[in-house]
């Protein structure tokens, strides 16, 4: 099967009755791993919230410039949970830019993510140095024994864990800070973690109706979101310190360490993305 087109027929175990959050994030991305049920729900998101498509690439230049942050203060090896269909900007293909030795683990639970990151892998990359787990991120010791099983990356060594745009898809009630908390103790000293999470703090009252009826129709595709307050999200970060300039609107962060061209444009409002990112680092 050839991965890079759009297929009527889709690989074992991918629900094409139902739309898929990561394969829509992927249309707004402009990626190809998307079919017609996905780019329905799509659409009407973007009906709702014209802002979600540019909101994605922001989030998606975001994770570049985390992962370049990470390389340029000496982290090389990477732990991705909820790392999506693989697109423009992957973390090992931004990594191996900077440092041709760099390591990357790859985690999504999705068939469809991990399908295509398998692929990719196969063909680009290093079985050395990158893999790809089905997992759920929320099986914190299975993910971590899992992921330095494989002999990707070195446990005694600081690694760069990122959970971008991914966390405001864990139901409060599976205890995202714990969850959270967990990765944050199991780190080496020196590590970083970074996050980027949705939230409608910023959302004037008179929109507010709109956001929620999108949030609404994300639970009712079966694809439960759930934005978070900022000071929620800051406790994340637990005691890690947070990078400068802290936990900030996604275009108001590192502007100038890699990738920003959409984010540059909506840097005149920042806070019409609708979220939040920084990087916490492990004393
Ligand atoms: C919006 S995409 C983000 C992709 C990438 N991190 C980025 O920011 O460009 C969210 C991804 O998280 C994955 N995801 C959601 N819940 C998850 C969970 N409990 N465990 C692992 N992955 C999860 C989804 O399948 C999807 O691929």
């Amino acid at each position: 099967m050839n991965w890079t087109q759009h297929s009527a027929s889709a690989p074992e175990g991918v629900d094409l009755d139902h739309p898929n959050a990561a394969r829509v994030y992927d249309y707004f991305l402009g990626g190809t791993a998307n079919w017609a049920i996905d780019r329905v729900l799509g659409d009407k998101l973007a009906e709702m919230v014209p802002i979600i498509r540019a909101g994605a690439r922001v989030n998606r230049e975001f994770l570049g410039r985390v992962v370049r942050n990470c390389l340029e203060n000496g982290i090389t090896q990477f732990l991705d949970l909820g790392s999506g269909v693989p697109t423009v900007g992957n973390v090992h293909e931004v990594a191996d830019e900077m440092d041709p030795d760099s390591r990357c683990v790859y985690v999504d639970c999705e068939a469809v993510a991990v399908a295509h990151a398998r692929v990719l892998l196969e063909r680009h990359g290093d079985e050395e140095r990158h893999a790809v787990l089905h997992a759920d991120l929320r099986d914190v010791r299975q993910v971590w024994k899992a992921a330095m099983k494989i002999g990707v990356l070195d446990p005694t060594k600081p690694v760069g864990l990122l959970m971008v745009s991914v966390l405001h898809f864990l139901d409060p009630q599976d205890q995202v800070a714990e969850v959270v908390r967990q990765y944050r103790d199991l780190l080496p000293s020196g590590s970083r973690m970074a996050i980027s999470h949705c939230t409608l703090d910023s959302v004037q009252p008179d929109d507010l109706a709109q956001f929620q009826a999108a949030v609404d129709l994300y639970h009712a595709s079966g694809n439960p979101a759930y934005p978070q307050d900022r000071p929620v999200i800051r406790e994340y970060f637990g005691d890690f310190d947070l990078v400068e300039p802290g936990l900030v609107w996604l275009p108001e962060w590192h502007l100038d360490a890699g990738p920003s061209q959409q984010t540059r444009k909506m840097a005149k409002n920042p806070s019409s993305c609708c979220f939040v990112g920084g990087i916490g680092v492990k004393p």
